[in-house]
């Protein structure tokens, strides 16, 4: 296999602190490429991963294969990090990555049932164990609760024609494969330059299916009570809607005084990645660091 690059990665080694030794969480392990990057800054470094692709996470563990005992990877949804790590009495960690949504690996995959680029059969599960699917999602779903997954999570701001087409057609037959449903948008949604109405479906449908956006935001609270002072916070998000959520979530926490934004604006991809990796563009790259004990100590000697 060819060498894994995941997205930004010199922005994520600097702006996460990897060559200071520390304990990691790796929320998206994929096939590892971040994981590896951190475990190679430095020999001391340990890595806790999880997620919740089981195929991915087999590759990672093969890719991750020169740093045998000093990571653990957990095939799971990284919200469940604080009852995978307490009872290992692991309390407080150095730096956090979550590098969201869909990888190129699951793009790619025909099997995953991701993308319209290739027919195959509907599916998007990050998660094979879990039941609900994005055929149950498109055939199942009332009218009205496809209009409202199209609307939040694709942000089509009238999707009446393509929910009325995908009803109709359902009436019929099921709707069995990627390839079909492109057909029946393609009807009423014609090709548009950006943000194709065709991509929204399918990023509202994958939402929907993987329940990327759900609880996102409290389990910030749970991240906040596990950095050590002055750890290291790292999120790359690829659509709006998550970006949204982790703005909102680390302003929040700097304005209760526990977290300071080290990038005031989104960092994205340069001129050079973009030309290597097109699908880098849509990255948006947030980091922020816990107060250090210093800063939290002169607070409150001044509130004295
Ligand atoms: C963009 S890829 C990450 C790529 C990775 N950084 C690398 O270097 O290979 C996103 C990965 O996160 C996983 N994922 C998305 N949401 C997750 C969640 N809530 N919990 C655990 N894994 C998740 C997906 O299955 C996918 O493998």
């Amino acid at each position: 296999m060819p060498e894994h690059v995941p997205v930004l990665k010199n922005e994520v080694a600097e702006l996460l602190n990897i060559t200071e030794e520390g304990i990691f969480f790796d929320g998206t392990v994929g096939l590892g490429g971040h994981s590896a990057a951190i475990l190679n800054a430095n020999s001391a470094n340990y890595l806790y991963g999880t997620d919740k692709d089981s195929e991915a996470l087999e590759i990672a563990g093969k890719n991750l294969e020169l740093f045998q005992g000093r990571f653990t990877l957990f095939h799971s949804d990284f919200r469940n990090m604080k009852d995978l790590l307490l009872p290992m009495d692991i309390a407080k960690i150095d730096g956090f990555l979550f590098d969201l949504g869909v990888s190129s690996f699951q793009l790619d995959n025909p099997g995953k049932g991701f993308s319209y680029a290739q027919d195959a059969p509907l599916d998007m599960r990050m998660d094979k164990n879990q039941t609900l699917s994005a055929f149950d999602v498109v055939n199942d779903y009332t009218h009205e609760q496809l209009t409202d997954i199209f609307k939040r999570y694709g942000e089509l701001g009238n999707p009446a024609k393509i929910v009325d087409q995908v009803v109709f057609h359902r009436k019929a037959k099921k709707i069995e494969t990627t390839g079909e449903l492109k057909t029946i948008i393609r009807r009423v949604a014609p090709q548009q330059k950006t943000m194709d109405p065709l991509a929204r479906v399918f990023q509202a449908v994958r939402i929907e299916v993987n329940r990327e956006l759900a609880g996102l935001e409290d389990f910030f609270g749970d991240l906040f009570n596990m950095m050590k002072p002055g750890a290291r916070v790292v999120v790359i998000s690829f659509h709006s809607l998550e970006d949204r959520i982790v703005k909102t979530a680390l302003k929040r926490a700097r304005e209760n005084g526990i977290m300071n934004i080290l990038t005031p604006k989104p960092v994205t991809a340069a001129e050079n990645e973009l030309r290597m990796n097109p699908r880098s563009r849509s990255a948006k790259l947030r980091a922020a660091e816990s107060e250090s004990r210093e800063e939290r100590e002169g607070a409150r000697r001044k509130v004295k």
